[in-house]
């Protein structure tokens, strides 16, 4: 592996997670996929890999991770699985844990996960189980993989009662977040991405909110000093949490910022392409905002704030934004009651006292919700009268 200088000098970051014996490192920088083998090569205790990637990624760079592992002489499988959510659940997990053994891979051999935050998150479960628990590799392929779902060792599938229900904390032993390859994610997908990007600075760090404010454009439109120090800035922050609250026994509860509102959303639309997860949060943050603006804990211009920058960037900041659909208010209170982050029924909420100063709250009102939510629903009805004469 490169020095510090020497990856500086190649325009790579380094950003440690410190977690005692089961430390690793993100490498964060372009071209990181085709020095795959030399990266990874240390780390085997036996030359042999299962990569995990699905079709959309498979065609774009599943080749240069492949002759990246030969030029090291590593000998490696390929398990192709089809993209989006539905892939992460327990038929895929199946069909994983028969390709592993059917490929005779032993506790010493390593399993990649290459792509979203899917991969990641199916793979990572895989490696947490299979044979009481192999290592695994984060190559995370979109900007929300590489921000957020490829750190911290959350791994899951999804039941059809909800997502992640089943699931284990399971660290990767690197992160390779290869920034070129975001040059082939669509665009929304790169919006969607840059939503759990700018969460960051709404939860902790007013300083980098300021940055995206200037040159979160430069992020999704590829620039590539501006995606690496995001995702830097990104993954520094997520180390730090993750170092000291890895379990979410805390502060890592704060990463769940707009979540609560962003999954009642995902479960009135079935988790489908009509709204992205990170859409979801980037609608969630702004109404968290809004939220701590009502109840006094957070002045309106702050929130306004929030509203503004996300809603430049082209993200959905209302419901307005989400083409005419109509949602019941006490339906969406009740699916974040069912949350797996309620506690016994009662809401918990991620709300800020100013951009960068996020914490957890356990005593808002679902009144107070639902008053919310029937405000924000009212901008999207015509004005009363306008229907007249039709
Ligand atoms: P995803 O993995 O479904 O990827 C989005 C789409 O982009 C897919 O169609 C994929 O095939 C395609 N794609 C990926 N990389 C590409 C590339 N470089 N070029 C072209 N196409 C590419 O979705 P996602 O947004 O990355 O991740 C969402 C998932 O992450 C959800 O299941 C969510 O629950 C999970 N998640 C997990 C954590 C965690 O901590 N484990 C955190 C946040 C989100
Ligand atoms: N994405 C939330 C977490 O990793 O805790």
């Amino acid at each position: 592996m490169s020095t510090r200088s020497e990856s500086a000098r190649e325009g790579v970051e380094k950003v440690p997670v410190e977690l005692g014996d089961r430390s690793y490192d993100i490498l964060i920088g372009e071209g990181l996929i085709g020095r795959a083998g030399e990266l990874i090569g240390p780390l085997l205790a036996r030359p042999r890999a299962l990569i995990v990637t699905d079709s959309n990624v498979a065609d774009v760079h599943l080749p240069v991770l492949e002759r990246a592992l030969a030029e090291s002489e590593i000998a490696f499988d390929a398990f192709v699985v089809p993209p989006g959510e539905h892939t992460k659940d327990f038929s895929h997990l199946e069909q994983l844990s028969q390709r592993l053994l059917q490929a005779s891979l032993d506790r010493r051999s390593m399993l990649i996960a290459l792509g979203g935050g899917v991969i990641g998150d199916l793979a990572g479960f895989a490696a947490a189980v299979l044979l009481r628990g192999i290592d695994f590799i984060q190559i995370p392929t979109t900007l929300l993989a590489q921000v957020d779902s490829s750190v911290g060792g959350k791994t899951a599938i999804d039941m059809p009662q909800g997502k992640n229900l089943v699931g284990a904390f399971h660290q990767p032993r690197l992160v390779l977040a290869d920034t070129a390859t975001l040059a082939t994610l669509p665009r929304r997908q790169r919006l969607a991405g840059y939503a759990e990007t700018v969460k960051y600075g709404l939860l902790g760090d007013l300083e980098f909110f300021h940055w995206l404010e200037t040159h979160g454009t430069a992020v999704v439109e590829g620039d590539a000093a501006a995606i690496r120090h995001a995702v830097a800035t990104a993954c520094r922050a997520k180390a730090a949490i993750v170092a000291r609250d890895e379990t979410e026994h805390g502060e890592r509860a704060l990463l769940n910022l707009g979540h609560t509102f962003g999954h009642a959303l995902e479960i009135e639309l079935g988790y489908s392409e009509e709204l992205l997860h990170g859409e979801a949060v980037a609608l969630g943050m702004t109404l968290a905002f809004e939220l701590s603006a009502q109840l006094g804990v957070c002045a309106a211009a702050e929130s306004d704030r929030v509203r503004r920058h996300i809603g430049a960037m082209g993200l959905p900041t209302g419901f307005a934004d989400l083409g005419g659909r109509v949602f019941d208010p006490a339906r969406l209170v009740s699916h974040m009651r069912r949350d797996k982050k309620a506690e016994a029924g009662q809401l918990v909420f991620i709300l800020a006292r100013a951009i960068g100063e996020a914490f957890v709250a356990r005593d808002v009102e679902a009144a107070e919700v639902e008053r919310l939510l029937t405000e924000s629903l009212a901008e999207t009805l015509p004005p009363a009268g306008s229907l007249a004469g039709l």
